[in-house]
Formats: C-alpha cells, sequence, structure tokens
C-alpha cells in the first residue's frame, strides 16, 4: 500500500475576494501535493471556505445579501481561480455543508464529553476582523494587537473552553516535536506566548446568529474558529469513517498557512485535539506576507493584486514560478511586476526555454528529429552526467523541507549546466565534419536526456509546462517521478519534435 500524505490550505473567509496572498498558500500545497503524487504518494489535498461569523454576516447585511448568498457568490470566485491556476486539489469544503455542520458538533460535544467546556460569562474586547478574542491588558490603544484595528467590548453568555489545562501537554509537544512548528522563528514565538499562560477561551457567541448552533443549547453559535478548524477532520468524513480516508489521512498531516494564523493552528487547534482525543498533525508551516510594491494589501488601497489578471496577462506557469522562486517559503516578500518580468525574461525565457529550444531545434537539424545514441563520451560529459543524481538528491530534500525556492535554485542550476555544456562542446562545430558524428550525437543524447529530467522535475511547480516538454519528447504521458530520475531513461531513436518556444519574452 502507498505511503499517505494530506496537504491542507486555510479555509478562506468569503468576505473578501481571491488575492496574489491566498493564490500563494494554495499553489504552495499544490506544488507539494504534485511533488508527493509523483514520488508515489496517495494525496489528499484539501483547501475550501470559511463562511460562518460575525465577518462574513455584516459583509452580506453591507451588501444587502444573505450570509449564504454571499458565500455562494464569492466561492465561485475562489473555484474558479483555483482551476485557471491549475490547482490539483481532491476536495472543497465549505463550512455551510452538512457534513461539515455535523462533524463540527459531534467535536464539540466530544470535548464536551470530556468535561472541557463550561458555561460563563465573556466580558472583554473582539476584533471582527481578526474574529479573535483579547482582554482589555493585550490590546494596544484600544485596538487589535495584531491587526490594529478597533475592537469592540462585548458581554455575552458563552461557553469556555478549558484550555489553561493544556498548556503543559502543548509545551511538552511542541518540545518533543521540533518540526511540529516550523518555521523555526515562528515556532519560539508561539512557545514563549505559550509560557506567558493559556487562558480558557471563549468558544460560543449568543449576539448574533450565523453560525453552527452549539448541541443542545441553540440560543448560542459555535466561535467561528472552532468551527473553521475542524474542516481538516469533517472533510475526511469524521466522525463517520466510511471512506477509510480519516483513519487513511489522519495524522498524516501537514496545514500550510499564512503567519498571521500561527495562533489559531499551533495553540488552538492542538489543545482543541487533545481534548478531543485525537492525535496532533505532524506540521504546521506558516510562510511570510506579500505586500505589494512595498505596501500592505488592502481593501482600502485598492492594491490587491488579481491572480485572474496576471495570469492572463503573464501566463499561468509563469505566474506559479514567480511566486515560487522569488521568496524564500516562510519569509516575507514584495511582488512588483518588475520583479515578475525580470524573472519570466531571464530564469524562464532566457534560461529554460533557450535551452529546451536549442537543443530540440539542433536535433532536429542535425538528426532530423531521431535521438542518436551516446556512444562516444568524454570527461566533459561525464562530469556534467554526474551532476544530475547530487542534484536531484538535493532538491529531493529541499522539496521535504518545503523549501521551494531553493529546490527551483537546484533544479536551475542543472539548466545553466546544460546551457554551459552547450556552448562548451559546440555542436554546431561538430556538425560541420561528418568524421565527428558519433560525438555529436553523444552530445545531443545528453542534451535532450539532461531537458527530460529537468522538465521531469519542474512539472510540480509548473504542470503545463512540464507537459509540452514530455509530448515534446514523445514520452508516455505520467508525471510520476519514480524510476524516471535517473540518467539514461530515454531510447535511442526516440522521435524528438522541434519545441515551440515554452516562454515569449516579455517586453516592458
Ligand atoms: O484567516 N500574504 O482566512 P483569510 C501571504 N478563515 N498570504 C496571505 C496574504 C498575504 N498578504 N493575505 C492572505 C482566515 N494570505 C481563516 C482561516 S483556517 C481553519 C481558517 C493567505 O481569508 C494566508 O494563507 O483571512 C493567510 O493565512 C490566509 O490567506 C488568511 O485567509
Ligand atoms: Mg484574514
Amino acid at each position: 500500500m502507498s505511503q499517505r500524505f494530506y496537504i491542507t490550505t486555510p479555509i478562506f473567509y468569503v468576505n473578501d475576494v481571491p488575492h496574489i496572498g491566498h493564490a500563494y498558500t494554495t499553489l504552495a500545497c499544490d506544488v507539494m501535493a504534485r511533488y508527493k503524487r509523483a514520488r508515489g504518494f496517495d494525496v489528499a489535498f484539501l483547501t475550501g471556505t470559511d463562511e460562518h461569523g460575525q465577518k462574513v454576516e455584516k459583509a452580506a447585511l453591507a451588501n444587502g445579501e444573505t450570509p449564504l448568498e454571499l458565500a455562494d457568490r464569492v466561492v465561485k470566485r475562489f473555484q474558479s481561480l483555483w482551476e485557471k491556476l491549475n490547482i490539483s486539489n481532491t476536495d472543497f469544503i465549505r463550512t455551510t455543508q452538512e457534513r461539515h455542520k455535523k462533524g463540527v458538533q459531534h467535536f464539540f460535544r466530544e470535548v464536551q464529553a470530556k468535561g472541557d467546556i463550561y458555561l460563563g460569562e465573556y466580558e472583554d474586547w473582539y476584533c471582527t476582523p481578526c474574529e479573535t478574542f483579547w482582554t482589555e491588558k493585550q490590546l494596544m490603544d484600544n485596538c487589535c494587537p495584531d491587526c490594529g484595528r478597533p475592537t469592540e467590548k462585548i458581554k455575552e453568555s458563552s461557553y469556555f473552553f478549558r484550555m489553561s489545562k493544556y498548556q503543559d501537554q502543548l509545551v511538552r509537544h511542541i518540545e518533543e516535536n521540533p518540526d511540529f512548528i516550523q518555521p523555526r522563528s515562528r515556532r519560539n514565538e508561539i512557545l514563549n506566548f505559550i509560557k506567558d499562560g493559556l487562558r480558557d477561551l471563549s468558544i460560543s457567541r449568543t449576539s448574533f446568529s450565523w453560525g453552527i448552533p452549539v448541541p443542545g443549547d441553540e440560543a448560542h453559535v459555535i466561535y467561528v474558529w472552532f468551527d473553521a478548524l475542524t474542516n481538516y477532520l469533517t472533510a475526511l468524513g469524521y466522525p463517520q469513517d466510511e471512506s477509510g480516508d480519516l483513519a487513511a489521512f489522519w495524522p498524516a498531516c501537514t496545514h500550510i498557512i499564512g503567519k498571521d494564523i500561527t495562533r489559531f493552528h499551533t495553540v488552538y487547534w492542538p489543545t482543541f485535539l487533545m481534548a478531543a482525543g485525537l492525535p496532533l498533525p505532524q506540521k504546521v508551516f506558516a510562510h511570510g506576507w506579500w505586500t505589494v510594491e512595498g505596501k500592505k494589501m488592502s481593501k482600502s488601497l485598492q492594491n490587491a493584486i488579481e491572480p485572474n489578471m496576471l495570469i492572463d496577462k503573464y501566463g499561468v506557469d509563469q505566474v506559479r514560478y514567480f511566486l515560487m522562486r522569488e521568496v524564500p517559503f516562510g519569509l516575507d516578500g514584495d511582488f512588483s511586476h518588475s520583479a515578475l518580468v525580470h524573472r519570466i525574461n531571464s530564469d524562464l525565457a532566457n534560461d529554460l526555454g533557450n535551452l529546451v529550444s536549442r537543443s530540440t531545434a539542433m536535433l532536429s537539424k542535425y538528426f532530423g528529429g531521431a535521438l542518436p545514441a551516446a556512444n562516444s563520451q568524454t570527461d566533459v560529459d561525464d562530469n556534467f552526467i554526474a551532476r544530475f543524481p547530487a542534484a536531484i538528491a538535493t532538491f529531493d530534500q529541499q522539496m521535504e523541507d518545503l523549501a521551494f525556492n531553493k529546490a527551483l535554485q537546484t533544479l536551475w542550476s542543472l539548466v545553466s549546466a546544460a546551457n554551459k555544456y552547450i556552448d562548451d562542446s559546440a555542436p554546431w562545430a561538430l556538425a560541420k565534419d561528418e568524421s565527428n558524428r558519433e560525438r555529436l550525437g553523444s552530445v545531443m543524447y545528453n542534451l535532450i536526456e539532461a531537458v527530460r529530467l529537468i522538465g521531469l522535475l519542474v512539472t510540480p511547480f509548473m504542470p503545463d509546462t512540464g507537459e509540452k516538454i514530455r509530448k515534446t519528447l514523445s514520452l508516455p504521458e505520467t508525471d510520476s517521478i519514480q524510476g524516471q530520475d535517473r540518467w539514461g531513461v530515454l531510447i535511442p531513436g526516440a522521435h524528438i519534435e522541434k519545441a515551440t518556444p515554452l516562454f515569449p519574452r516579455i517586453e516592458s
């Protein structure tokens, strides 16, 4: 039986339409899901939308529609963008779905049965944009310490979760599992936060009604974060396991999130799971924050970058490549059109695009598209070929570490080596003399084989490009890397097309 891998994006609020921040997280998950599939894993890849809570209710009211009408409208925006971005999710969950609501109520009852939920009164502050409770002491100038926006005082009857009870157990878990929270800087931040003391958490509201009712007390709706986090389980069928997905994929799970919601995923979620008696996910990776031309993206500035527009203008693989290559995963990054155009022209058009078109054009010119055999190897060839297994091992490790930009750098070191190999071996000079025919054939074989391997490994990042390269080399239709990532898979005689340019240059 193959190994299992479960990867998730946050479920996005429907009060906002998708921008490059959402696309970034979802794309990172997609690259990883495709990579793991190519490595033979059975992959579940979940994304979806967070549709309950005060924020969504307010946005709907302001628009003169019901929350569900708003959700039905905006969810389509997310779904069509994911299709356009070539996202290979295996499920899409909406928190208004019956399967989710039933699962959340069950989860609530499990925690309650443990004695970890009690009724009390909440009298403190609430930040609706963040859907977060704060004490007066935590506020900064009466505003939310996370987002800086105004908070409101609330006083209402509320169910509380005994989060304080799990403080020591959580610290122990984080300390004993150094990979649980990544990157390391986030882990230290969270450890400090927990060691400051965990308070019990309000997990229900009574002052509005757009949410899942507390089982047995319908005056309360379940706190939107308690509701939302549970999606990672309800999508697998929790509490039932008729499909076997729950047993198969939980807890073999990596949650990819933005750093803004680290505390919810590494403090609230694990303590809820501990209370419900369920194992914790393997890994939570919090990536950095995108700004746009140096500024925070915001509705009021209207500067959010709309991925649909980017894809139409530059192409889907170009956008995918840029987002994964430009910023080390985990650090903050800045989006600018000039940086994107620079990457497209230099890395894609000049480096990879040129390699593929030069190699296949020469093969077609010198050998009529029939792949020759490599019967005349020199030291130059041996050194070139030897780079591949070493780089592939590095690439694999970097992928496992979610170091996407490094993995691409590793791949591009092969692209550069291949371009240099062309320059060093000068096939055009060899072609002038018939006595060099065998030597020319070897060079061409090695080049095309290099193109094949680069195309194979680049596929999780740029699926359309990978497919084009595969078709050019008349390779069978599979993304599998298993058994294909060694030198010498192409068979002499194979028919090689002359590639059409992969990445047109962008004139700025
Ligand atoms: O927080 N840079 O949803 P949300 C990078 N519903 N990533 C960004 C970004 C930016 N400028 N802006 C948004 C919620 N993101 C909850 C989640 S999960 C159980 C519930 C991405 O719509 C990033 O992944 O506010 C961030 O964590 C997420 O969008 C927040 O999406
Ligand atoms: Mg948000």
